[in-house]
């Protein structure tokens, strides 16, 4: 297994690889849903607000995260979200996924990120840091529909205290069909 910190030459295989895994599990719905928030990610963000990591076995994609700034307004930490992972569905339940999110979060905790954010399964997050937060900790960039999917972790060695203010997050992640 290799991982790669760029998404240039891969781009179409990537934004692939979220629209047939979200099919498979979610349906054609969500699969179109996330493929187009992942194209809009890869037309609309600029360069330093985006973290896409990948994971290729034996030259095949298999798995991809992608980090994206999020801005607290009166707060100066760093901030950036998880939001989407998939691991193709043929490769699921090996450790891949865990691998892949370590690494990247490993990635982020280098260039100085002092905190990640993510909105979805506890008991798989929590296997890579995350844990239940809620909105006094972090407010959201809209409204949840599953408060209880609300996770972060420190990417220091400070425990998390409360991100101060309202957030922002990315344009293409600003639509509550997502939260
Ligand atoms: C969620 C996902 C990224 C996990 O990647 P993975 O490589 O299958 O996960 P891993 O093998 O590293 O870890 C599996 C562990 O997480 C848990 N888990 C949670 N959701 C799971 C899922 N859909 N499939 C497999 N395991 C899952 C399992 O309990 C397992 O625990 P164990 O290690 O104690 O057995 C992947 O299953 C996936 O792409 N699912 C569909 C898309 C999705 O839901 N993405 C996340 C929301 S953005």
């Amino acid at each position: 297994m290799q991982f790669f910190n760029e998404h240039g030459i891969c781009r179409d295989d990537i934004i692939c690889l979220f629209k047939e895994t979200f099919t498979a599990s979610e349906g054609e719905a969500e699969g179109d849903l996330v493929a187009n928030l992942v194209t809009g990610m890869f037309d609309s963000v600029a360069p330093h607000d985006i973290h896409v990591f990948t994971a290729f076995d034996e030259g095949k994609l298999v798995g991809a995260v992608i980090f994206t700034r999020m801005n607290f307004v009166e707060d100066d930490r760093t901030v950036f979200i998880l939001s989407p992972a998939a691991v193709a569905t043929a490769r699921q339940g090996e450790g891949i996924g865990q691998a892949l999110l370590s690494h990247g979060i490993g990635n982020l905790r280098k260039i100085g990120a002092d905190v990640v954010l993510t909105y979805g399964d506890p008991c798989f997050y929590s296997k890579v840091g995350f844990g239940k937060i809620t909105g006094k900790l972090a407010r959201a960039p809209l409204p949840l529909s599953h408060p209880e999917g609300w996770l972060g972790q420190s990417l220091t060695t400070e425990t998390l205290t409360p991100l101060k203010g309202a957030s922002t997050c990315v344009a293409p992640l600003d639509n509550q069909l997502l939260w």
